[in-house]
């Protein structure tokens, strides 16, 4: 209904409160409106959700699809959410919880359940998630006889543990007694399509029970929990093409790494971002390996090809449209198909040797040392949609108004006798020229922000790239003027070559709003140093913030730094407070919960 059409009897309003609304609405542009309606909503949800904790049907509500999703750079959210927008399109009322803000005891009240989950690290479950899927593995997990659910994974194929927390939440549900009512799909990065096909399958499946269930308790249809963004019109399927204004390299010229401080202009669009979002770029793949590629597979450049519903060039759609970089077992199994080759066929039998294989390689390696005539079509078919990279903001719209800073460093290797390049990385450190466009987006992340509370004091342990976010949160609290203190720790090979932001990082030392910085500079001395040697040397120190009410925030590396933080504060909560591993591990998991121990790893 239009807002003109509004009437005191047609809405819970009084009349009072409809020329209030309609007079507010005048004044707004249609970006404002888009705001105060995601901002209401999500007030809304809070108010329903007790602040936390999902509701759950109570005599005369009627009995709902609870969607839980563990999601950690928005896309399962995202699934998650178009499974509620097409549950509530059906008429079925719906409830959609992150995982992080529902209570596991409220399990044993749910009787209809689908599940959204991503993995990371070596198959494990998005931060959102550890609390649900570890204690689903307890003695404490109820019963769920009776309970139908239906679980969705989004992952990446070139990952060994390929969507491994969801087929962990599904065994889990069903060795407590669920049943699935609907086949897993486990969503690999090009995942639009088949979400939609599942979702459409999944509650075909739930419909007819869910249905009969909310009118024998003849409760209301009521939903909640929807996001509580505004979203900008530029998404990840609808990219804004940006200004690259600048990209700057920040490490010195004897550096083993090549660091590059990026600036992208967003003026034109209607993206906002927060201090911890990230910025989705696509990028162009190489065009000498693309034509290199071209003739290894005796293709012509012109011959046109289909992706999706466009029609273009073989060579365009390699530039601009199709994965040439990271490899993953399915393009080497449908190469080795369509090629017929016999080493390769040979790797398709065995999960390991196929691991080993395509480890050193990009995808062009596998061409380039198994070239084969090939119908344009045939190749295209073989490779899977280019994916944009993710990149931590580095600045704050409070300071670089419509900018937005990245700090990128460069991916590069040599490998059987040639040099490789990521894709992104390669793409914008070393082929884009200043001026041209980039095609962008904004990626939300609840679960890596600033305290509400200024005075809160803040430790960031950011070693290499890792430094991006906290560049942004400290533009931020610079700018908020915040009065809480802030702390740094910084790491990378050598203090001369390595430094980043120095001049930055040194200034804010100076005016004061960086409390403290300690550097861990790895290779200028015999021993190697890194952020969780500092972290322990300053064990007493770092409780103490702690127990002051201090958020910790880590961003870089997640193989080997993340964890090795992970650890050293476990060591230091062990060593000043008396606690033993369980306790100490129980620590870290209430400042979770809190959200005071936030990670941005890759
Ligand atoms: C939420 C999030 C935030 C991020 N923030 C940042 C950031 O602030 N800064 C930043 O620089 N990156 C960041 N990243 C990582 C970034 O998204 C990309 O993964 C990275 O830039 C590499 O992308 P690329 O296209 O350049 O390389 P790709 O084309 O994706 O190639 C990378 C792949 O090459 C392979 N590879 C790499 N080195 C070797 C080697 N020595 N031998 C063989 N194979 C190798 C690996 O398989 C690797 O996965 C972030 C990632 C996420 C998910
Ligand atoms: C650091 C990192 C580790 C990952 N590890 C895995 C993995 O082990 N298995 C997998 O299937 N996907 C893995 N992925 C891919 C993510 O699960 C995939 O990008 C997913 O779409 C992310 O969904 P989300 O945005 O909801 O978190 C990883 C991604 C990153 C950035």
């Amino acid at each position: 209904m239009l807002l003109g059409q509004l009437n005191a009897l047609a809405s819970p309003l009084s009349q009072e409160q409809v020329q209030k609304l309609q007079g507010l609405v005048a004044e707004l542009n249609p970006i404002q409106q888009a705001w105060v309606s995601g901002y209401l909503a999500a007030n809304a949800n809070s108010a329903a959700l007790g602040g936390v904790t999902a509701a759950v049907p109570s005599a005369g509500e009627a009995a709902a699809l609870t969607i839980l999703y563990g999601s950690q750079t928005g896309n399962a959210k995202g699934v998650a959410t178009k499974l509620k927008e097409q549950a509530e399109s059906r008429g079925l009322a719906v409830k959609l919880v992150s995982m992080a803000d529902y209570k596991p005891t409220a399990l044993k009240k749910e009787k209809f359940l689908s599940v959204v989950v991503s993995t990371y690290g070596e198959g494990e479950p998005p931060e959102d998630a550890e609390t649900l899927h570890e204690f689903l593995a307890t003695k404490k997990a109820p019963k769920l006889d009776g309970v139908k659910v239906a679980v969705i994974g989004l992952g990446d194929s070139s990952y060994e543990f390929f969507c491994q927390t969801a087929k962990d939440f599904e065994q889990r549900l069903n060795k407590l007694g669920a049943e699935t009512v609907y086949q897993r799909a486990d969503l690999d990065v090009d995942y639009d399509d088949e979400a939609a096909t599942w979702i459409t399958g999944a509650l075909d499946a739930f419909e007819p029970d869910l249905k009969a269930q909310q009118s024998a308790t003849g409760g209301q249809v009521v939903s909640f929990g929807a996001p509580a963004i505004a979203a900008s019109q530029y998404t990840k399927q609808n990219p804004f093409a940006a200004e690259l204004s600048t990209v700057q390299k920040i490490t010195g010229r004897d550096s083993t790494k090549d660091v590059r401080h990026v600036e992208i202009s967003l003026e034109g669009s209607d993206i906002t971002y927060t201090p911890g979002d990230s910025l989705g770029v696509y990028f162009l793949n190489d065009e000498a390996l693309v034509d290199e590629v071209l003739t290894l597979t005796q293709i012509d450049a012109a011959s046109k090809v289909k992706i999706a519903d466009e029609e273009l060039s073989v060579r365009d759609a390699l530039i601009e449209k199709l994965e040439l970089t990271q490899s993953y077992p399915g393009f080497v199994e449908k190469y080795a198909i369509a090629t017929g080759t016999p080493e390769l066929l040979k790797l398709v039998e065995d999960k390991a040797a196929m691991r080993e294989y395509i480890e050193p390689r990009q995808i062009f390696d596998v061409i380039r040392q198994n070239p084969a005539k090939l119908e344009a079509q045939t190749l295209v078919d073989c490779l899977r949609k280019l994916q944009a990279r993710l990149y931590s903001i580095a600045s704050s719209q409070a300071e670089v108004e419509d900018e937005v800073h990245l700090t990128i460093g460069l991916v590069e290797f040599e490998a059987f006798g040639s040099e490789h390049l990521g894709g992104c990385s390669g793409y914008l450190a070393r082929r884009a020229e200043e001026g041209c466009k980039v095609k962008v987006y904004s990626e939300h992340n609840d679960n890596f922000r600033l305290p509400a509370n200024d005075d809160t004091p803040v430790i960031m342990v950011g070693p290499g790239t890792g430094i991006a976010p906290f560049r942004a949160f400290l533009q931020e609290r610079d700018a908020r003027e915040a009065a809480g203190k802030n702390w740094l720790f910084f790491g990378n090979p050598h203090f001369t070559q390595d430094f980043l932001y120095q001049v930055e990082i040194q200034g804010y030392l100076k005016s004061g709003l960086l409390s403290k910085v300690d550097v861990a500079f790895s290779r200028d001395q015999a021993e190697k140093v890194y952020v969780q040697d500092k972290l322990r040397q300053n064990s007493q120190a770092v409780f103490e913030w702690l127990e002051a009410g201090a958020h910790f925030y880590i961003c870089g590396d997640a193989n080997r730094m993340a964890k090795d933080v992970h650890q050293a504060l476990l060591d230091i909560i062990k060593e000043n407070s008396g606690k033993n591993d369980e306790d100490a591990e129980q620590y870290l998991k209430d400042l979770r919960s809190a959200n005071r121990y936030q990670k941005d790893v890759y």
